[in-house]
């Protein structure tokens, strides 16, 4: 018998990105023609780890307190506003005045999804997933105590699958009498799909329909690459103030990332954000999520809140200038990506940008293992292998479309 208790039972962290990309790490120290697209992290064109310099010259400037004390659970005003502000950009406003919002400081991205999960479904339930998604979601999920269920992300036509979307929400109503559905827009992990700002009125419609009647509903919207959206910033943010058209019993929790925002990865700083109608539901999010920040993680990363709180407040111009320069990087490897995959007739699920593309396959593991003999490392995920664009230079680009095409017609 184990003396793992019942719930822990058979976990095993295998397959992560993190796990494969350190296998990837260490052979391209012996061997530096490897391609490790592997983890979700920015590199230049030449290989070198991405820094923003404002960042780190804030860093270097802040005293020791502002790096190394204890802060507030939550965060403070300041960071709070910080993280609104630059989410809400030109929408802040409207956003502001029409809907109660509050912010939770979280150790990244992660820390608000296992947050929200863990106060927004009873245990046992369900949450709702695209069916192509970043695989830690079903780590939180268990962590939860949840089980999950998919929502197909395409329809036939490769778009938004609304239909299938709406049709899994009203299951999971019947069934469990709430409804907690995670979007991970724009830049979607592990595709790079962008929804269009029409397919999120259709969200929001859905939302409403299902909580019309006192259901409670949650959108839990992943935007850990709302930077990366090839559109610009404008249009990710209209969509998040259509958010505003939220009705009673409905709640979008925002979750944010400081690792892709501002590449403080391994610092492990994000934000919960809430958006709703009622100020009793926001209160009671403040509450219960300070309360599981408390009793998870205690804190999270000092450093990185006043990092984020000085950046985005005192140096939002220059940082923003880098940040187009980052961005743009990115996307001509889309382009990059995009034109020779056609050339080399290399088929991918719908992609318009971001960090990531995936290509169906039969046998993603096989797949993997014959890319690995090749000098490649890509991460195998159900029905598709995962390329990671922003950790590769263009050079390697042309390589790897040009060997996975060579490996997939064997
Ligand atoms: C889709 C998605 N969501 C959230 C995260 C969380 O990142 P972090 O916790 O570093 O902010 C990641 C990281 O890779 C991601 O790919």
């Amino acid at each position: 018998m184990s003396i793992l208790g019942n719930q822990s039972v058979g976990k095993e962290n295998k397959g992560s990105a993190l796990t494969i990309g350190k296998e990837a790490r260490e052979a391209k120290a012996k061997d530096s023609s490897v391609i490790d697209s592997t983890i979700g992290m920015l590199f230049d064109e030449e290989g070198k780890f991405y820094t923003f310099k404002m960042v780190d010259k804030i860093i270097k400037e802040l005293t020791p307190r502002q790096k190394f004390g204890y802060p507030a659970t939550a965060g403070d005003q300041k960071f709070h506003e910080a993280v609104k502000h630059w989410i809400f950009r030109e929408y802040y406003d409207d956003i502001t005045s029409k809907m109660e919002t509050r912010v939770i400081a979280t150790p990244g991205g992660t820390g608000a999804i296992c947050s929200a999960l863990t106060n927004y479904l009873s245990l046992g339930d369900k949450a709702l997933f695209p069916n192509y998604m970043w695989g830690n979601y079903t780590q939180l999920a268990r962590e939860a105590n949840l089980g999950y269920d998919t929502y197909e992300l395409f329809d036939n036509d490769g778009n938004f699958n609304i239909d299938d979307l709406r049709k899994k929400c009203n299951e999971m109503k019947k069934a469990q009498g709430r409804v907690l559905v995670v979007i991970n827009d724009p830049c979607q992990n592990p595709t790079g799909y962008i929804m269009k700002y029409t397919e999120w009125m259709q969200v929001v419609d859905i939302a409403n329909s299902i909580s019309r009647d006192g259901t409670p509903f949650v959108l839990l919207y992943d935007m850990a690459y709302i930077d990366y959206d090839s559109r610009g910033f404008e249009a990710s943010r209209k969509n998040i103030d259509l958010l505003t058209n939220l009705g009673d019993n409905a709640m979008a929790i925002l979750a944010f990332s400081g690792s892709k925002t501002l590449g403080l990865y391994g610092l492990r700083i994000g934000a919960e954000v809430c958006i709703c109608k009622n100020k009793s539901d926001a209160d009671e999010f403040f509450q219960a999520n300070e309360y599981t920040g408390r009793g998870k993680w205690s804190s999270s990363s000092i450093l990185g809140m006043n990092v984020i709180s000085e950046t985005l407040t005192n140096h939002k111009e220059e940082f923003e200038a880098e940040l187009a320069h980052a961005q743009k990087m990115l996307i001509d490897r889309a382009n990059l990506f995009i034109a020779e995959a056609k050339k080399n007739n290399l088929k991918t699920l719908p992609y318009q940008c971001g960090f990531f593309v995936t290509i169906p396959c039969e046998d993603p593991k096989a797949i993997f293992e014959a890319l690995k003999q090749r000098g490649v490392y890509i991460i195998p995920l159900k029905g598709v292998i995962r390329v990671t664009l922003s950790s590769i230079t263009n050079d390697e680009i042309v390589r790897i479309v040009k060997i996975i095409s060579e490996v997939l017609a064997k």
